[in-house]
Parts: C-alpha cells; structure tokens; sequence
C-alpha cells in the first residue's frame, strides 16, 4: 500500500485557516454541481440508509453545499425522512474539530435543521480501504488527488516537481499520479454500491497548457530569494517539496482504455477538464488593490501549502518563524506582479457497474 502517514504531506492550514481561505476551490465545487445533481438523481437504491462518502473533506466548509445538494436530491426520491449517513474522511492530521465546528455553526451546513442526517468522519488515507465493502451510494471528492501518496523525487530547481525542467523528475511524478490514480479508483470501487457514482474534481491540464505558472513561480523565487538572503541552505531547499500535479485527460483515462472502457468495475460517464474561475480577479480591476489581491492568493496558497513546507523543515529551527517570512514575501511577489491565476479543473464521474 502507498505510504502517507510517515511522509512530510500534511494537511491543510489548522485552526479554520483553509475554510476561510479556500473560495478558489469553492467557485471549483459549484461549477460540478449540475453533474453531481445528475449522479443523486440516477443512483439507484432500496430501503436502505443511504451513504454519502466525502473523500478529503478538510475542515468541512467546501463540502456543505455540495453534501447538501445530494441529501436534498436523494431525499426528494427516497422521502424526506430517509436516514442518510455522511461520512468525511482525511488524513489524520487534519483539522477535524474545525470540521465538526462547521457542522454545527456554519449557515451552510446541511445538518442546519435537518434531522435524521448522521455525520461522521475517519482520519485516515484514503490510500486504504476506509469504508466496508459496497456500502457508499455517492461518493465526492474534491480538490485532493493532485496531492501524490509519496514524495517520488526532490527537484532542485522547483518546489513543484511538475514545473522541474528534468524531464526525469516530470516522469517520476507522472508514474506515481497513474499508480495513485489506479489505486484511489480500485479501493472507491470497492467501497461503492452497485450502481453508486463517485464524483473527483481536481486540477486539470490541457496538453499545451497547466495553469498555475504564475503563483507557484511566485512561491518558488520567494524561497529562493530566502535561500540568497541566509535563511534556507541549498539542502533545505532541496528538500521543500509540495508533492502536488495536475492530470490531463489522458491521464485520467489511461486505466480505462484495458478493459474495454471498464476499470475495476467503474465506467467513467463523464470526463471533462474546465477553466477554472478566478474568483479575486474581477475586485481587483475594480478597485486596484494589489496588497488585497496577494492578501486573498497568499491565504489560498498558504492554506494548502504551509503545513507540509513545515513539515519539510529542522524541527529544531524556528519554523513558524521561517514559513511566516516565506509567505510574508510572496504576498510582496503577489502585489509587485499582479496577474490572473489562470488554472483548470477535471471535472470526473464514475459509475460502479
Ligand atoms: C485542498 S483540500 C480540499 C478540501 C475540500 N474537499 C475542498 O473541496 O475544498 C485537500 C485535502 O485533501 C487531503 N488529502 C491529501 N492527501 C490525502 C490522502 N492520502 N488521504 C486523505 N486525504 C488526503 C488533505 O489533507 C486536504 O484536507
């Protein structure tokens, strides 16, 4: 099985930061949403409870309406008082208080006057079976497997491996995103009812074009401008690696070409990949702020990335001290060089035949 526990890959950014950093990936949710309808709409099911599964949930903000659009879907068809069962799972350094937090106070919540909704939550990789065997009805998963199980390689010319200019480091990624890709598909399935959809969004790329150039070649020369000014050692820098990639189209239907469009048992019904929106970009024309513009892409930058840049460094030093200079200087980067964040998103619903 692939590793995660012992690896530097942490979650988010605790204490509620992602939840309130994290439009970028909201304004992402919303654009799946008809597709998902469709998915609560066509899943066939019997008197059972039925099952909700949240693959990599974070802190839980980003899930509520999507969850909430399925409760109301699947209840529309099985009758108002049909106990649904909601399962998020994540890595167990995740911030699941924030999460439980949300379920309770967030104006979103699905559990905001519903009853007979019964939410819980596993801390665990979902590089691993999580849940009994065909037990889910609907499965959602946003925003989490462009992050590898594994460090494959460290690169010494980005922080990114995929924006490496070795072809030999672009290579070690593209085999470890197929292998987590078959793996996360066949233990989904597994876990799937007959007939049950999953629904994965993530970061797309186009066969010309990956999206992202701009913030993380911003991250990336701000750790350099620290390696220049004393603070990070070339080693340290090696050793700096947000294990994150996008997938192209024929990424994700490379498993499926084998078996006559068949992969573990799962059929891809719809496969797309986006532009995704720039949600800050239009306050910023209107009013000019570039400092509030890199306020607003730091927090999402610094929301998913902090906690394994952390995770990278001496425990000895004063990391919160050096992660806190880091982000300091790519918010200057940030408003310096204001520019639209061009990125896209895949957009992937999978049928359990
Ligand atoms: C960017 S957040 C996405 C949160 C939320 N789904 C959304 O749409 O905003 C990525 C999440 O994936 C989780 N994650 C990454 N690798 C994981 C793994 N192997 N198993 C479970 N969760 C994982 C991270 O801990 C993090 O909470």
């Amino acid at each position: 099985m692939a590793n995660t526990g012992g690896s530097a890959i942490g979650a988010m950014e605790g204490q509620g930061f992602y939840n309130r950093h994290s439009s970028m990936q909201a304004a992402g949710n919303a654009v799946a949403l008809d597709i998902w309808e469709k998915a609560a709409r066509s899943v066939k099911f019997g008197d059972e409870p039925l099952a909700i599964a949240d693959y990599g949930s974070s802190q839980g903000h980003n899930s509520m309406q999507p969850i909430a659009t399925a409760i109301r879907i699947l209840r529309e068809r099985a009758g108002s008082d049909r106990a649904v069962q909601v399962i998020h799972t994540d890595l167990p350094s995740n911030d699941f208080a924030s999460l439980f937090k949300a379920l309770e106070e967030d104006p979103a919540s699905y559990m905001a006057r519903a009853s007979g909704i019964f939410p819980s939550a596993i801390g665990r990789t979902y590089f691993e079976p999580l849940m009994p065997p065909e037990t889910i009805h609907l499965g959602w998963n946003s925003w989490t497997i462009q992050w590898l199980s594994r460090v494959p390689v460290h690169a010494p010319d980005h922080i990114f491996l995929n924006r490496s200019a070795s072809s030999d480091i672009r290579d070690a990624v593209s085999k470890q995103q197929a292998l987590d890709w078959r793996l996360f598909l066949t233990l989904r399935a597994g876990e799937l009812r007959p007939d049950g959809r999953l629904l994965s969004l993530f970061p797309g790329k186009l066969p010309d074009r990956t999206g992202w150039e701009w913030l993380t070649g911003e991250l990336w020369e701000a750790l350099n401008d620290m390696r220049r000014d004393g603070p990070f050692s070339d080693d340290e820098i090696l050793r700096i690696t947000v294990p994150t990639a996008p997938r192209s189209l024929a990424d994700i239907h490379a498993p499926f070409q084998e078996d006559g469009g068949l992969f573990a048992g799962l059929a891809i019904e719809h496969a797309e990949i986006l532009p995704g929106p720039d949600v800050h970009w239009k306050d910023f024309e209107r009013t000019g702020d570039a400092a509030g513009l890199a306020r607003s892409w730091t927090g999402m930058m610094r929301a998913f990335s902090a906690p394994t840049i952390t995770n990278c460094l001496d425990p000895k030093r004063d990391r919160a001290a050096l992660v806190g200079e880091l982000y300091d200087r790519l918010a200057e980067r940030i408003a310096a060089n204001p520019q639209r964040h061009e990125h896209f998103i895949a957009v992937v619903l999978l049928h359990k035949l």
